[in-house]
C-alpha cells in the first residue's frame, strides 16, 4: 500500500515501539492517531510527532470503542491499526497472583481484541484495511517468570490467526509481529541497563513500514525480529 496519506491508529503510541512506528508513518506522509492512558505522555508525544493524541485505556471497552471512533472522525477514515499497547509482569508461577494474570490479560488480550474488533468493523464495511498485532517472541516460546506475559502473547497469536482467516476475505491484511527484546522502558525497565546490542524501537518500525508498503495483493502473515549478535 502507499503510506502517503494513509490513516493509522497506534495504540500505546506515546512511548517505545508504538511511538517509533507512529513517527515513521508520519514521515511517510500519513496521518496518525496515538492512544495511551497517560494524558501527559500522549499529549507530549502527539505534539512532538504531529499526531492526534487520544487518552484511553484499551482494557476499558468504552475507551476502546471511543479511540477507534475518534481516530476515524479526526483523520477522516482509518486504513491501519497498529495494535501495540501492552504490559508485562514477570514472576515465577509459585508467586503468581490472580491479579497479575488479570492485569496483563486485560490489556494484552481483551484490549487487543476490543480495539481490533472496532477497527475490523470499519475495515469490513469499507472492504479494505490492515491490522498489525504487536506480539513478541514471548508468544512463540515460554520462559521462566513468563506465565502471564507469554500466555497473553500466545493468546494474541491465536486471535491473530482467527482474524486473518476471517478478514482476508474482506481485503484486510492481518499481521503478527514478534520482536525479541527491544531497548524501551517496557515493564518498568531502565533502558541504560539493557544490553546495547539489543534491538531499538526504530528497528521494529522499519520492519512494520516495509511490510505495509508491499502491494495490497499480498501480505506477510507473521514475522519475527531478532538482534543479530547480542552475545
Ligand atoms: N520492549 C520489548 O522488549 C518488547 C519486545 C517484544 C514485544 N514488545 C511489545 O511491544 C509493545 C510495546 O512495547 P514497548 O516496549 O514499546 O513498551 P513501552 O515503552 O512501555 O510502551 C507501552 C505503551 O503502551 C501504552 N499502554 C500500556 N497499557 C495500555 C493500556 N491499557 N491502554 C492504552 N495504552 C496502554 C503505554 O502508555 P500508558 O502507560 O500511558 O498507557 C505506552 O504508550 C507491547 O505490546 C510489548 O509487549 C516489547
Amino acid at each position: 500500500m502507499n503510506l502517503d496519506g494513509a490513516k493509522t491508529l497506534v495504540t500505546g503510541g506515546s512511548l517505545g515501539i508504538g511511538k517509533a512506528i507512529a513517527a515513521k508513518l508520519i514521515q511517510k506522509g500519513g496521518s496518525v492517531a496515538i492512544s495511551s492512558r497517560s494524558a501527559d505522555n500522549v499529549n507530549a508525544a502527539a505534539k512532538e510527532l504531529g499526531a492526534n493524541g487520544i487518552v484511553g485505556d484499551v482494557s476499558q471497552e468504552a475507551d476502546a470503542i471511543r479511540m477507534v471512533q475518534e481516530s476515524i472522525e479526526t483523520m477522516g477514515g482509518l486504513d491501519i491499526l497498529i495494535n501495540n499497547a501492552g504490559i508485562g509482569r514477570g514472576a515465577p508461577l509459585v508467586e503468581m497472583t490472580r491479579e497479575m494474570m488479570e492485569e496483563v490479560f486485560h490489556t494484552n488480550v481483551l484490549g487487543a481484541m476490543m480495539v481490533g474488533r472496532e477497527a475490523a468493523r470499519h475495515f469490513v464495511a469499507q472492504e479494505s484495511g490492515n491490522i498489525m498485532n504487536i506480539s513478541s517472541t514471548a508468544g512463540l516460546k515460554g520462559f521462566a517468570r513468563g506465565t502471564a506475559y507469554c500466555a497473553s502473547k500466545f493468546a494474541l497469536k491465536g486471535m491473530t490467526e482467527c482474524w486473518r482467516d476471517e478478514l482476508r476475505r474482506h481485503n484486510v491484511r492481518v499481521t503478527l509481529v514478534n520482536p525479541s527484546e527491544v531497548q524501551t522502558g517496557w515493564g518498568g525497565r531502565k533502558i541504560e541497563e539493557i544490553n546495547p546490542k539489543k534491538l531499538v524501537a526504530e528497528d521494529i518500525a522499519d520492519a512494520v513500514v516495509g511490510i505495509l508498503e508491499m502491494e495490497d495483493r499480498g501480505f506477510v502473515p507473521e514475522f519475527s525480529v531478532f538482534a543479530t549478535n547480542p552475545f
